[in-house]
């Protein structure tokens, strides 16, 4: 059983986990995630991006929404509770490097929570960062201090204007790359919608565009072809190949396909833990 060691809502049905961790926590690196499993037999395996990581405590931090069955259920434990199997670190590390230009972090909802160890790690290798964040509405903004801190810039978009601007992450995105200095690479995570357009805003001025994706994943290994995605001419599996690739290449619309095929399932198992 791995430990939770704290937790904390973040907004409305945003959750922080810290579980105990040793192994992850010494070996994660930015951009990586782990599967968990709540049932020994029968859960979901559900991938989440590791927020953050402390060596010295053997924690690591999750943080996720409240959207399924499964995550409903998580939400519901407790500090001191364990959960069945943690599986992780999985997947490619971000390709951190130093750049003359600023590099452009964009987090959408949720999105801003696996955004964050990227972010740190551009820092720590010496690049200014410019960040990006939009939520529907001000109570589901998360981490914004620990972006404002960490970021040379923060710009805070809002569906509604509640705070920062009344705007899409795509319109400072794209005034970012009309600059005199256009951003050396942009990493955008949240929902695909978004990822999606994000990629078309810096397309035309070929602005390298990396991409987290988060599909559904079964056994994060590579056998059995449930996060396939397609990229160019080629089909890649998230858990394994990425979860970042070039954002001009991924096919959006046949993953975000996908990504709703089980739909009616989620909602039964949703229903199922509302009663
Ligand atoms: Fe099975 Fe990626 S989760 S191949």
């Amino acid at each position: 059983m791995i430990e939770i060691l704290k937790k904390e809502q973040l907004s409305s049905d945003v959750y922080l986990m810290k579980l105990h961790a040793p192994h992850i926590a010494q070996s994660r690196r930015a951009g990586q995630f782990v599967i968990l499993m709540m049932d020994d037999n029968y859960g979901e395996r559900i991938p989440l991006t590791i927020a953050d990581g402390n060596e010295v405590e053997g924690s690591i931090t999750i943080i996720f929404q409240a959207v399924g069955g499964t995550t409903l259920q998580l939400s519901r434990m407790k500090e001191g509770e364990g959960i069945s199997h943690v599986l992780g670190p999985l997947g490619t590390p971000t390709h951190i490097r130093k750049h003359s230009s600023p590099v452009v972090c964009v987090g959408g909802g949720i999105g801003t929570a696996p955004l964050y160890p990227i972010v740190q790690a551009f820092k720590a290798a010496g690049n200014r960062v410019i960040t990006i964040m939009g939520a529907r509405n001000k109570d589901l903004l998360i981490l914004e201090n620990e972006m404002a801190e960490l970021s040379d810039e923060l710009i805070i978009c809002t569906d509604d204007g509640s705070r920062g601007r009344k705007a899409l992450v795509t319109e400072p995105l794209k005034e970012l790359c009309e600059s005199d200095v256009p951003p050396a690479e942009v990493v955008a995570i949240g929902p695909p919608v978004m990822m999606k357009f994000c990629s078309e805003t810096t397309r035309p001025f070929a602005v390298p565009t990396v991409v987290s994706l988060n599909t559904i994943m079964v056994d994060g290994t590579g056998m059995c072809g449930g996060c396939r995605v397609t990229v160019g001419d080629s089909t890649k599996f998230v858990c394994v190949d990425g979860p970042e690739f070039d954002g001009h290449k991924v096919d959006f619309n046949s993953m975000m396909s996908r990504m709703s095929s089980y739909k009616e399932q989620e909602k039964e198992h949703q229903c199922r833990m509302d009663a």
